[in-house]
């Protein structure tokens, strides 16, 4: 990074923060005198963070979480304490979703169980015997202190057969108060149903097997193709394919040194398009486009780098790019965008007519697709349907790219009681930008059961565009349309490891709504400080 890079990135730090603020307005006076504290990831180079203890982690209620049961389940037994005048609760806080009869005896499965002891000597040891006794596998333990006085509280995560933990949990009632247990999971798909699912990434860094695999290189031109006979031109594709299939997930992405032919060919496309932006574009394309002008470097005279592009993104709305030599199927192009990923092409379409190009280049990613993947309603669309395609088949995955060409490529939406465009393929095309905005377009309401059937038109405009009243709307008749697909599994994107949770068990099912509860414990801590200092 040269020091002028890291100059202006600082810069576009300070500036995000600004844009932050600008949007908490209504916060302003108690949020006015909070300390400093990293509002993105990368702020926390400025100021360095104290590190969790390791004790502090192995402790707390997250670390409890994520071991698929929670002492937070134990808290809504000592309300059931306290509701029931004194009572014991044996009832455990887990229910299972699929209740299936238990198998007696069989195979070791893992289970857990979280209970409570009075504080004395030797108490432990006479809990962990009966473990012993009935012959149960203790594979991990942690202990805290409990909120009722005097006692302190185990976890124990076993390895026993059903049979066994069945009794285990009956003795422990007699020694101990079992505040909460977790028998193995109960899987509704099975592994001979899993068999017929079509492989698909399961973290981020497995993209790099989908989008290496290209369909078509970007450097084999049809014969029709403007730079067909241009030797130089295909020599410089094959140098971007070069960077695309050398490209790892987490590496910084090349910078190019744009040649002044290609400068000059971005430059006519971006002066052009620019002109018939405010009339033509959305009011997301139109916000972000000045924001990528002034930290991206958008400029008549520059093609910006998909490096500072992604970096952008990040901020904004958590997605990213990457680079892609050529065509991917569409099950792997879709699968990219489950990982908030869009795979973006480098090259610039060829000099001799800069308004037209028979593929994507990168004029087509950075003015159509990018400024709209800044805007997280946007983003969290392009995710739905991404994420609706993992584990499909291949007819239903042919169903989501017909919605994806139909909105994120050729997409309308109404604004103000106006048409405009959201989609790149639009928004990129000074010609179908035109037509699709005029009385002679066929315009239909975007809905996925019809949409997914439509016809998609690759060398002429299409026959029929699709309108949407919002990315809201269109995420939700999306995430109807998902509940059709096939799967025997339901996929939960996990943004901490960047990687996909399967929902095919309760115990699976149950880490998602511990996350929900802590979500919704901060929202409502947020409205009780809002309303204590509005005095309602
Ligand atoms: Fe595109």
């Amino acid at each position: 990074m040269t020091p002028l890079h890291a100059m202006k990135k600082c810069m576009y730090i300070e500036e995000v923060d600004v844009r932050v603020k600008q949007s908490a307005v209504s916060l302003e006076p108690w949020y006015s005198y909070t300390h400093w504290f990293p509002m993105a990831s990368s702020h926390v180079m400025k100021e360095p963070v104290p590190r969790m203890q390791p004790a502090m982690m192995m402790f707390s209620s997250k670390y409890w979480t994520r071991r698929g049961m929670s002492l937070d389940s134990a808290m809504f037994d000592q309300q059931q304490l306290r509701h029931t005048g004194g009572q014991m609760s044996r009832r455990p806080s887990f229910c299972p979703i699929n209740e299936q009869p238990e198998t007696e005896g069989g195979a070791s499965e893992k289970t857990a169980v979280v209970f409570s002891l009075k504080n004395e000597v030797g108490c432990l040891v006479k809990a962990l015997r009966i473990f012993q006794e009935k012959r149960v596998n203790l594979q991990h333990i942690e202990s805290r202190r409990s909120k009722r006085a005097n006692e302190m509280e185990i976890f124990a995560d076993c390895s026993c057969s059903k049979k066994e933990f069945h009794e285990l949990v009956q003795l422990l009632k007699d020694h101990v108060n079992v505040i909460s247990f977790n028998t193995a999971a109960h899987v509704w798909s099975t592994e001979a149903e899993e068999d017929d699912v079509p492989w698909f990434p399961m973290k981020i860094s497995d993209l790099d097997q989908c989008c290496h695999r290209v369909l078509m290189y970007g450097s084999e031109l049809d014969a029709d193709h403007p730079g067909f006979k241009d030797n130089v031109y295909r020599l410089r594709r094959k140098y971007f394919v070069e960077v695309a299939m050398n490209y790892k997930f987490g590496q910084p992405i090349p910078r190019i040194e744009y040649t002044p032919e290609e400068i000059k060919t971005w430059g006519v496309v971006f002066r052009e398009l620019s002109k018939l932006y405010p009339t033509h574009a959305c009011r997301e394309h139109l916000k972000n486009l000045p924001l990528l002008i002034k930290h991206c470097g958008y400029r008549e005279d520059n093609v910006p780098q998909l490096e500072d592009v992604s970096v952008f993104l990040r901020e904004c709305s958590g997605f990213t790019v990457r680079p892609v030599a050529g065509y991917l199927s569409p099950r792997d192009f879709l699968a990219a965008l489950a990982y908030r990923v869009f795979n973006c092409t480098q090259y610039v379409r060829h000099s001799t007519d800069p308004l037209y190009t028979p593929e994507p280049d990168t004029c087509h990613e950075l003015l159509g697709h990018v400024p709209l993947l800044a805007d997280p309603k946007f983003a969290q669309f392009s995710q739905e349907i991404g994420l609706a395609s993992l584990g499909a088949s291949d007819q239903d995955v042919q169903k989501l790219a017909t919605c994806y060409f139909f909105t994120i490529e050729f997409g309308l939406c109404k604004q103000d009681n106006e048409l405009r465009a959201y989609g790149a393929g639009l928004l990129s095309s000074i010609g179908e930008l035109r037509h699709a905005l005029s009385d002679q377009a066929c315009v239909k309401t975007f809905d996925p059961k019809t949409t997914c059937d439509q016809e998609c038109l690759i060398t002429t405009f299409q026959d029929v565009y699709f309108v949407s009243e919002s990315f809201e709307e269109a995420k939700e008749k999306m995430r109807e349309f998902a509940k059709t697909i096939q799967r025997p599994f339901c996929v939960f994107y996990n943004p901490y490891t960047q990687s996909m949770d399967l929902l095919k068990d309760t115990r699976g099912i149950e880490r998602v709504v511990q996350d929900l509860r802590s979500d919704l414990t901060t929202v409502c801590d947020a409205l009780g400080k809002m309303n204590t200092y509005m005095g309602i």
